[in-house]
């Protein structure tokens, strides 16, 4: 894999490596878009697009596209999109006022480098200009296009990862039941990769019930991911992970490993991705890549 932070051979094997170059590549066409705007937030965009990130939700959106026969350059645009919104997502996630993380992807986080009121502000930039790359770049109908954004919108918005967000934030340091807890994962991170899937699925032409098991599949995917970067958050290492490592016990964060204890988070993040493959195997696409990257988030390091 091209990814220097991946250092796991099981891993790597499980990883389409080869799909990261390609939304690189891409990512930095979109970054250079901003001509007209400030050199500080062009770059502070660029500072925060450009890194050694897996970029696991385009490439799932791509894997969608190619799991169905299709040519995954078609999704390029709305993979690229929603790798902007994740990372407006973090953007704001390590601002002081919400995780106050320090490091992010090996780098110093977009406040640190830049200071707080740019990095909210290039925050704010990324998630409109994710939909904008859709407006504009994304092939399709308008009737599939509006489609696309209405999808993204609803998982980034009030009922998506802002909500989960907020349960996260008002709910730390205190007592939280296990379905808020599922709740507040399945919405700051399960919503946009089910919407990598679902925008690649609907792109191609897919509806109702390859449709809603393709939903099936990558909602157990979103809920074990965020389940893993928890059980990361407390076995994994700084130098590997390029993110600060143990602060969730620090800082009384609700996540799998404070409530379930960690072996049985590792059980139930498995059992989400053998729901994952059984749904994605029982459907007459080419499913190889997207059971391996279900089986990536157990193993992954990062
Ligand atoms: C981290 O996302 C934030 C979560 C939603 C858990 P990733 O683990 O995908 O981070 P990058 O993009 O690879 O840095
Ligand atoms: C982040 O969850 C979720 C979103 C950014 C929406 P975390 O706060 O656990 O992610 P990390 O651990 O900082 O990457
Ligand atoms: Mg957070
Ligand atoms: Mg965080
Ligand atoms: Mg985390």
């Amino acid at each position: 894999m091209s990814n220097p932070r991946i250092y796991d051979l099981k891993a790597n094997e499980l990883y389409p490596g080869f799909l990261i170059k390609e939304v690189n590549k891409s990512l930095g066409y979109y970054v250079k878009k901003y001509k007209e705007s400030p050199d500080i937030l062009k770059e502070a965009i660029k500072y925060s697009v450009e890194n050694s990130g897996k970029r696991f939700r385009p490439i799932l959106c791509l894997l969608t596209a190619k799991s169905l026969g299709k040519d995954y350059r078609a999704v390029l645009p709305t993979a690229c999109a929603i790798e902007f919104i994740h990372t407006y997502s973090l953007i704001h996630d390590d601002l002081p006022s919400i995780d106050n993380d320090d490091l992010r992807r090996g780098k110093p986080t977009c406040h640190k480098k830049f200071g707080e009121d740019i990095a909210v502000l290039a925050g704010d930039a990324l998630f409109a200009e994710a939909f904008n790359i859709i407006i504009k770049y994304q092939i399709a109908d308008d009737r599939t296009k509006i489609k696309i954004l209405e999808e993204i919108a609803d998982a980034s918005g009030a009922s998506g990862m802002a909500a989960g967000q907020i349960v996260d934030v008002y709910f730390t340091g205190k007592k939280i039941s296990k379905k808020k807890l599922e709740y507040m994962h399945r919405n700051k991170t399960g919503k946009i990769i089910t919407a990598s899937v679902r925008c690649a699925a609907i792109l191609c032409g897919v509806i109702d019930d390859y449709l809603k098991k393709f939903t099936e599949y990558s909602e157990n995917l979103g809920l074990a991911f965020q389940i893993t970067d928890d059980i990361l958050d407390v076995t994994s290492y700084k130098r590997i992970a390029g993110k600060t490592i143990g602060k969730d016990a620090i800082q009384k964060k609700n996540t799998f490993p404070n409530i379930w204890g960690i072996s049985k988070s590792k059980e139930i993040a498995r059992d989400k991705i053998d729901k994952a493959i059984a749904v994605i195997k029982s459907m007459d696409i080419d499913y190889k890549w997207l059971v391996n990257i279900a089986n990536f988030l157990l193993v992954r390091k990062v």
